[in-house]
This record gives C-alpha cells, structure tokens and sequence, in this order.
C-alpha cells in the first residue's frame, strides 16, 4: 500500500489527478504502456519531472519499457485515495449547488451524493437526480445516521463560516468550499477552496500579457505549473 507520506510536496500531490486523469484517456484509447518521453508529451512536462514526481511514491516505470498505463492509474488512484467510496453533501441548493448534483462524474470517481441543505423552503422537499433537498435544521440528526466523508459548501459568503462551524461540530473532517470565504477551522479538518473566477482572473492576466508582447519561457513554465 502506498500513502503520501508528508515530505510529498504539495505541487506534486496537485498533479497526481492530472496523471490519473490522462491515464484514464490512454487506458479508454486502448494504450498499455508509454514511456515518460510520451507520457511528459501529453501533459506538457519534461520526462525528468515525470519520473521525479513517481519516484516520491517508489516509481513504477522499468527502464526500456515506460509505464504500464492500467497498473501506473491504479497505483495513483490507491495514493489519492480512489480505491475507497466517499460519502457527500452539499450545503446550498442553489445555482452552483444544484450543478454540482447534477454532475454524474463525481459518482462514478466514487463520490456519492447522500443529501443537500438549504434553509429556503421553497427548494426544500425537491429532489436533484433522486437526492433530496433537506432542511439545514436536520443536518446534524442527518449526518449521526450517515456516514459523511466530505461537505461541498455553496452557500453565500455571509453564510459559509456558520455553515462551516455546524458541519465541523457534526463531525466533518473535509470541506469543498466555493464560497468566496476564508473559512476557519480547527487543525485537524481540511478545507480545498475552489475559486472559479480567481482562475478566470488569471487567465484575463495572461491574455492581456500575450497582447501586451508575448510570455517568456519561464512564465509558461510557470503557467503549466499552475495548470497541473
Ligand atoms: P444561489 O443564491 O443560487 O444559491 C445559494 C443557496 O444557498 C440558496 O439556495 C440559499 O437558500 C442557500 N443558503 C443560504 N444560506 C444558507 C445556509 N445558512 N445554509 C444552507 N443554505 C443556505 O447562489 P449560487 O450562484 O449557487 O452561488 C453559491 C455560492 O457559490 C456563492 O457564495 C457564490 O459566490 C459561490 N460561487 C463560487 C464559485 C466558485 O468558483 N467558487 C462559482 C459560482 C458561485
């Protein structure tokens, strides 16, 4: 069994989902092997660097043959964790709440959606894709009946701390947060912000630079960094 052990640094854990990701394409393609000439090909790093990030976790490559696609997809699924099946819920049935169920991806990467919450009763009671929408109220009676791995918060920001401050005293350990808040918590819970419009920020940084006279070499180095 391998475990990310903590030296791992953070930007290579960052990059394991993009492997796994491009290993699933191969494996649909009906690939069984590539070498890390081709695999760094594909996702726009240097061989070195591929073979550099593998070995944090004991390579898996044999010289003169590359990686074996399906074993090299099933380790980095055990290292991040893919093997097991996760419990979720989302706190905020709105717009981007409601997308989120909707996404049928997540199940199938064993995400499973359990429940959503909101306060509104006018959403309360309906279901998204057979998931009911339950009252905020029965949150924590909910999550004492049902294992919960993992909360998506997609609440308005004003709300996103409180809701936060619940989910934790019932026990979560993971939240996915999209409100554009900085949340608090205490040491042992993990918090992953996704910020979609910090991105779409960025990417209006760097085409405005491309206009502005082009990006040197570093900086797309830089930006396939971020990219991965
Ligand atoms: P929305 O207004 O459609 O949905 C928010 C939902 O939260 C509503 O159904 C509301 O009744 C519910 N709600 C309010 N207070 C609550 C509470 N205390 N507990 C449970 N539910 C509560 O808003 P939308 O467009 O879905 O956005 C939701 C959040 O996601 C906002 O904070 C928005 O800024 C953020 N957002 C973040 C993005 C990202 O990339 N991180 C992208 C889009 C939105």
């Amino acid at each position: 069994m391998y475990r990310i052990r903590p030296r791992v640094p953070m930007a290579v854990v960052r990059r394991l989902p993009k492997y796994y990701r491009y290993l699933g394409d191969l494996m649909e393609r009906g690939v069984g092997r590539i070498s890390s000439k081709e695999f760094g090909r594909l996702l726009g790093f240097t061989a070195s660097q591929i073979r550099q990030d593998l070995n944090y976790f004991g390579g898996f490559g044999q010289q003169g043959y590359g990686y074996n696609v399906e074993e090299l997809r099933e380790q980095i699924g055990k290292i991040l964790g893919l093997d097991k099946k996760y419990n979720i819920i989302i706190v905020g049935a709105g717009n981007l709440g409601q997308a989120i169920a909707n996404y049928t991806g997540f199940q199938e990467s064993g995400f499973a959606l359990k429940a959503m919450f909101d306060i509104n009763p006018r959403l309360i009671g309906m279901s998204i894709r057979d998931v009911r929408i339950r009252d905020l109220d029965d949150i924590e009676g909910f999550m004492l009946e049902e294992r919960i791995d993992i909360a998506v918060i997609c609440t308005p920001k004003e709300a996103a701390q409180g809701v936060a401050d619940r989910l934790v005293k019932a026990g979560i350990r993971a939240i996915w947060n999209f409100a554009p808040e900085d949340l608090e918590v205490p040491e042992d819970v993990v918090v992953e912000n996704v910020h979609l419009s910090e991105s779409l920020i960025s990417l209006a940084y760097l085409a405005n630079e491309r206009e502005t006279g082009g990006i040197g070499e570093e900086q797309r180095a830089e930006r396939n960094n971020a990219r991965a």
